[in-house]
Formats: C-alpha cells, structure tokens, sequence
C-alpha cells in the first residue's frame, strides 16, 4: 500500500526530491471512508502524474456542525488498503495540529461564489475548505489537484481560489461517480438506514426529470414544487434546495441559456445530501 506520512516536513523531503527528478506531482485530497468517486480521482491523477499523493484529513474548520464532525467516517486503514492496488506514493494523513498549529488565524475567503447553494445554508463551510485547500497545495507543493464535480461549488471556489492566488496548481475537476440507481457516492451515505439507501435514488431521478425539462425549454418554477411534493412523500424530511444556476460564476437562472447547472441540496434520516448536474 502506499507509505503513510503524518509529518510536514517528511512529506516535503519527499516532494522535493520527486521534483529533482523532474517529475509532475500530482494530490487528491480527501477527507477519507473513500469510495469508488474518490478512487476515479486517483485514476485520473495517475493518468496524468509521475507521482501521487492522495490526502486524508478530516478538516474541522469546515464543518458547520458538531455532530456531522462526530460522526464523520474515519477508516484509515481500510482506505490504506482501498489505495494499495492504484500505485500511490504517499498516503499524507497528519494530525490537526500539523496543519493548523496552535495561534493559527488565518483564513482564506472567497467572496460572491460562496454567498449561495451550500455556502448560504453552511456558515463559514467554504473558508474553511478554501483555508485546508491552500494548506494542502502549500504543504504537498503539488502540481495539478484533482476534484469531482460532486461538489460542483468547492470546484469552482478552488478553481478561482488558486487563479486569485497565483498558486502555481492545475485544478482538475472529474465526473461524478454514482450508484447503479443513481445516487451521487458520498461518505455520508454510510449514516443512511436501510430506508434511507432505498429512498436516497429518489433525488437524482427527479433532477435527471427536471433536467430533461429543463433542456426542453421549461421553466424550474413549477417543477420545483412536484419534485420538492415527490421528495417529501418519498422520505425526504426537508428540500434545502433545488436551484438552475450558470456553470461558471453560479449566477440564478430559471431557464436554461447557456452553460447551465442543476443543484440540489436535501436531507434524508438527518443526513445532508447533495448532487448536480449538468442541463
Ligand atoms: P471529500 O468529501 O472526502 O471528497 C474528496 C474529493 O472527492 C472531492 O473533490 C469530492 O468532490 C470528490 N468526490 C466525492 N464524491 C464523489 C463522487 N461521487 N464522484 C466524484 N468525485 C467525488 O471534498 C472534500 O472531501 C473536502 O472538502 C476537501 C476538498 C478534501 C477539503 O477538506
């Protein structure tokens, strides 16, 4: 399996010498109980790398609720093992304080992209991705950084993050992996109950309806509110939302002109689910 390092500066040693080398460096950064969408992550950076670098860190400063960081999966020998047939280099998995050390006060914000979808209903959420994102470029000194279009939003704050900041990393984002019935593969739907699994397809269906809508010409107001009814009977407690946005600056649309979007954002047995896709 790959080597685990937990150590900053053992990490650098390591990087540095690859880039004596010549070689391109490529990370993944994740927060762990990896899947087969954080696995085509690793896929594409191979394609592309001489060399890997996939991340685990569980960043506290991202999580808007306490219980959600409780609970949140942590498997890191099962996802050592889950990495071992892919060929990477280093698994970097360091305890908090290596990447916040203690007096740490600094965040890095990104304006107007964040003021919507999961940033309105998730205080303070984007800073913190945004503040780990530029840690984990600054300490893995990687090259290229791969990101799914699951979390089409932290795409697009990381893509304009790195430009405003000049970091020298090429941000690539990849497909969305799904379940044979649709839903997005999240860590968070290991909480599911077994209710929960079989209703959770649900909410990809509708926005695959609507998007076919959508792409006819139709208008979301209406559809809107059969999707929201059909969620609701089907398990959903609450629709957080379900809006048409630009593709790339996330700007409201109720028709589909142009690079279009689909968001959505519900909650199935207290579990926060979200997915999107293109119209
Ligand atoms: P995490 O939720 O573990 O996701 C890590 C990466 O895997 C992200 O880029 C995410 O978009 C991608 N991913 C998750 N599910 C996917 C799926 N079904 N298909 C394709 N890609 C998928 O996102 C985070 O962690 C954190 O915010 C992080 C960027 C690591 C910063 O802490």
């Amino acid at each position: 399996g790959p080597e685990i390092v937990r150590a900053r500066d053992d990490l650098r040693a390591r990087v540095d010498a690859w880039h004596a080398d010549g070689a391109v460096v490529g990370v993944v950064p994740t927060m762990g109980a990896l899947h087969d969408g954080h696995l085509s992550l690793v896929e594409a950076a191979k394609r592309d790398c001489d060399r890997v670098i996939v991340t685990l860190f569980v960043n506290p400063r991202q999580f808007n609720n306490a219980s959600d960081l409780d609970t949140y999966p942590r498997t890191e020998d099962s996802d050592a093992a889950k990495l071992a047939p892919f060929g990477v280099d280093v698994l970097y998995a360091p305890p908090v304080n290596e990447v916040y050390p203690a007096g740490f006060c600094t965040t890095v914000s990104v304006a107007g992209l964040t003021d919507v979808l999961c940033g309105a209903h998730r205080p303070g959420h984007f800073d913190g991705v945004a503040t780990v994102v530029t840690k984990l470029f600054t300490q893995t000194k990687a090259d290229r950084a791969y990101f799914g279009q699951k979390d089409y939003q932290q795409l697009q704050v990381v893509r304009r993050m790195a430009t405003d900041l000049d970091l020298q990393v090429a941000i690539v984002g990849c497909p969305t992996v799904r379940e044979t019935g649709g839903l997005a593969m999240s860590s968070r739907n290991l909480k599911l109950t077994a209710e929960g699994r079989a209703a959770a397809p649900a909410l990809a269906r509708e926005m695959r309806d609507i998007a076919l809508q959508l792409r006819r010409g139709g208008a979301l107001d209406g559809l809107r509110a059969d999707a929201t009814a059909r969620l609701l009977k089907a398990g959903f407690e609450k629709v957080e939302y379900l809006e048409l946005r630009g593709a790339e600056d996330l700007e409201l649309l109720d028709r589909a002109v142009g690079p279009a979007r689909l968001f959505a954002a519900a909650w199935l047995d207290g579990v926060r689910l979200i997915d999107n896709i293109e119209v």
